[in-house]
């Protein structure tokens, strides 16, 4: 059993574990990216993204480079939610400018193609990035492993990409529900397994990314989303106790379902949700984190103030993690970034 010491010293696991701090601690989803000039760097290094992701010296080096930079709370693994279809055989390519290409998985033949069995495995340079960034940190920043949910990962590996809507994989789910529960089991099992090894490797918390969970029937959301993630959230919990935090982006009133229902310590909020409902309703049940839109911080000024200063404000006393309701994109100046955390820590 991996533990993660009950919170510690690390003021993000302290807020994991129901305990609010004086001032939230802060992280960013995408801080490691194209907006810090030492990520193009090592990047530019790199002709393939998935080879880059693959190379623990450098995606450690970039895991580390914003917490150098702005002293972040926590640290987020380098790597991507797609390394796990690649790992299951699926051709997966990142083309410049236009985001991540795969091999669409639309019939039964094609998934018979496709191995959940050695997935996490052949995902052990992965570890070794894991260990090389927690033995940078301080023992205060808590370094949070990641994978994507079964069903986000599930609609890139249908659509083929992630740019358009994801309506194939919905579509696909109504015409051919066994292919896509299939499909799902897989990607539970190579997910779990994954995330096991993270935290067998070192990560103080995980976080699972439903990016897609948006516009889904809620008895659909119920299966391929919230009980997809919580029995992840079971098997991982048979082998450590690592806290787990999950993001259902766009769930809106579902939400609720989720911090009532779905045993995660941490639940990550988009930027449509309302504040003072998220904290009357859902912070009773779970620890809540994010919400800052990330193009506040593209134009920075008093609207990005004010909206940081809100959110302190608003989740005073209960337990909560600044952070944003997407990640960052390539244009945010990274002066903003720095005044953001100054704020929060109340400098
Ligand atoms: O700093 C961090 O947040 C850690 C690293 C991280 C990346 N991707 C690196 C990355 C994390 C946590 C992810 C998660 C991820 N990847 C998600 C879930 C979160 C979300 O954004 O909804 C998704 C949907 C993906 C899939 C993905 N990866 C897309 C759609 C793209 C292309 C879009 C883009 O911004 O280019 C990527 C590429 C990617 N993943 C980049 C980075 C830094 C940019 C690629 C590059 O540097 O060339």
């Amino acid at each position: 059993m991996v533990s993660s010491v009950s919170g510690g010293s690390q003021p993000l696991l302290q807020v994991l574990h129901g305990h609010p701090q004086s001032r939230p601690p802060i992280w960013f989803m995408r801080q490691a990216g194209r907006y810090l000039k030492e990520y193009r760097d090592v990047r530019a290094r790199h002709p393939g993204f998935i080879e880059f992701c693959l190379t623990p010296e450098d995606a450690a080096e970039v895991t580390l480079q914003p917490i150098r930079r702005f002293g972040m709370d926590a640290a987020i693994l380098f790597a991507d939610i797609l390394l796990i279809p690649h790992a299951m055989g699926q051709n997966v390519r990142f083309v410049k400018g236009e985001g991540p290409k795969l091999e669409p998985v639309v019939s039964a033949d094609l998934m018979k193609t496709l191995s959940a069995d050695k997935a996490a495995e052949r995902l052990s340079p992965v570890y070794e990035t894991v260990r090389l960034v927690r033995a940078g940190l301080d023992d205060d920043k808590t370094l949070i492993g990641f994978a994507g949910s079964p069903w986000t990962v599930a609609t890139y590996m249908i659509n083929g990409q992630g740019t358009k809507d994801p309506s194939a994989a919905r579509q696909l789910f109504y015409r051919e529900p066994q292919m896509v529960r299939d499909l799902m089991a897989m990607l539970v099992s190579a997910t779990a397994d994954y995330l096991i090894a993270q935290a067998e490797a070192g990560a103080d918390a995980l976080k699972l990314f439903d990016s897609w969970a948006a516009g889904l029937p809620e008895n659909v959301f119920r299966e391929l989303c919230l009980e997809a993630n919580m029995e992840i959230a079971r098997r991982v919990r048979e082998k450590t106790d690592v806290p787990i935090l999950y993001f259902p982006k766009g769930a809106g009133a579902l939400y609720e379902a989720v911090a009532i229902e779905g045993s995660f310590e941490g639940l990550a909020m988009d930027t449509q949700m309302p504040m003072e409902w998220a904290k009357k309703t859902l912070s009773p049940h779970v620890a809540l984190q994010g919400g800052l839109d990330p193009l506040l911080v593209v134009e920075g000024g008093k609207a990005m103030r004010e909206a940081v200063e809100y959110l302190v404000k608003t989740f005073d006393g209960v337990p909560y993690i600044l952070n944003l309701g997407h990640g960052f994109v390539p244009e945010t100046p990274p002066e903003h970034v720095a005044e953001v955390v100054k704020i929060v820590r109340g400098d």
